[in-house]
């Protein structure tokens, strides 16, 4: 029988993302859509100012858009996807949770809470079980999970991959895609002909989640990795498809073929939208690779890219791509909903 989910924040750009990757989902299937007052009551295709490349699903766009409240999702829903400006999570995840919903959230309010999990399938599946832990803690029925910032979600898989040669600091600056800031975030005459050196929290956001995304969970506790963590974020004019360079200092000094190596054969997840291969690697042959719009939309937007590997003094340099709204935001919601399936959470 089909899981039933509803997406919170369903006519926004993360919300129509999720409404793409569902169509013909295997398993899960559509059964509620929430936005703000102002859209509430109306029909998906009056409520959405629709921006995905593909169409419209028919049975979506003909749904009521609902309130964001507990009371107007149906009891049956199994699970949550939840893609609402942060500040609005953080007042209504909550109203959920202690209706005994479970949700799968990309706000980044509660992404550091030591009871919630901050996860990404291939990288750190057991931190589910932090979920006992946050329901003894907060006494409530439901479940919250998280996904990272699209920024960390891209480095963090190639990160996981170095750790087995002594990851002791990784230095990173970001190429980001107007995507990311939402489509009023950067206005076209601040971004065309420019590249804007900042991104507000960005960088502490992926200094602080890559390190619990890569501690260890010891049943009770959560320890977070001791790896310094330095990024410098910049806004460039790309679409979607965040790039990053990094320089990262291993203890044990890997060769580039023996980094490659553990990259490409870093493990993926047995889960229906997870990629056969998590990280595509580009060898020698391929120094200007990966590029956001070449490679963006690899395995449906779903794997992530590394190239441009190369020895230094203390370790190695590369260049990691991800798509940010689908790997970076609501496919990664998406992988998490179903490692929550294949776990017996819902
Ligand atoms: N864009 C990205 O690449 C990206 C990546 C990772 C994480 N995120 C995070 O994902 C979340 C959503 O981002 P987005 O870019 O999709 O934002 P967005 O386009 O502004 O969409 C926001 C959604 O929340 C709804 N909403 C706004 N205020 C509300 C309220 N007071 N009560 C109930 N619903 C309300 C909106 O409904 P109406 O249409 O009715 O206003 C809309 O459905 C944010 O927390 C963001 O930081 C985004």
């Amino acid at each position: 029988m089909a899981v039933q989910v509803g997406i919170l924040g369903a006519t926004g750009a993360v919300g129509q993302r999720f409404i793409q990757l569902l169509e013909d989902h295997p398993t899960f299937e559509i059964a509620a859509l929430t936005a703000s007052e102002s859209s509430a009551g109306q029909t998906y295709r009056e409520a959405a100012k629709w921006r995905v490349e593909t169409q419209i699903p028919e049975d979506v766009a003909a749904m009521e858009v609902g309130a964001t409240t507990p009371e107007d999702v149906p009891d049956d829903i199994d699970l949550l996807f939840s893609s609402l400006p942060s500040g609005v999570a953080s007042e209504v995840e909550p109203d959920f949770l202690e209706a005994g919903y479970v949700v799968s959230s990309n706000s980044s309010n509660d992404r550091m809470a030591d009871d919630v999990p901050l996860t990404i399938p291939e990288i750190n599946p057991d931190h589910l079980d932090l979920i006992e832990v946050q329901r003894d803690n907060r006494g409530w029925d439901g479940a919250l999970i998280k996904n990272p910032n699209c920024s960390t979600i891209t480095m963090v898989p190639t990160l996981a991959a170095l750790d087995e040669f002594g990851l002791e600091r990784a230095d990173v600056t970001t190429l980001q895609a107007v995507s990311g800031a939402g489509y009023s975030g950067v206005t076209s005459m601040e971004i065309i002909d420019n590249a804007i050196p900042h991104i507000g929290g960005e960088e502490s956001k992926m200094e602080t989640e890559s390190r619990k995304l890569l501690g260890e969970f010891d049943g009770a506790e959560l320890s977070h990795h001791d790896a310094t963590v330095n990024a410098s974020c910049n806004r460039i004019p790309t679409l979607d498809g965040h790039l990053e360079s990094l320089f990262v200092d291993l203890a044990d000094d890997p060769s580039p073929e023996a980094v490659r190596e553990a990259m490409r054969e870093y493990p993926g997840a047995d889960l229906p939208s997870a990629p056969d291969q998590l990280i595509h690697v580009f060898g020698e042959d391929d120094p200007d690779r990966p590029q956001p719009r070449l490679d963006r939309s690899r395995a449906e937007g779903m794997q992530i890219s590394a190239g441009g590997i190369e020895p230094t003094d203390s370790g190695i340099k590369y260049n990691c791509l991800a798509h940010n709204t689908i790997r970076g935001a609501a496919g990664a919601s998406l992988l998490n909903g179903e490692l929550l399936a294949d776990e017996g959470w819902i």
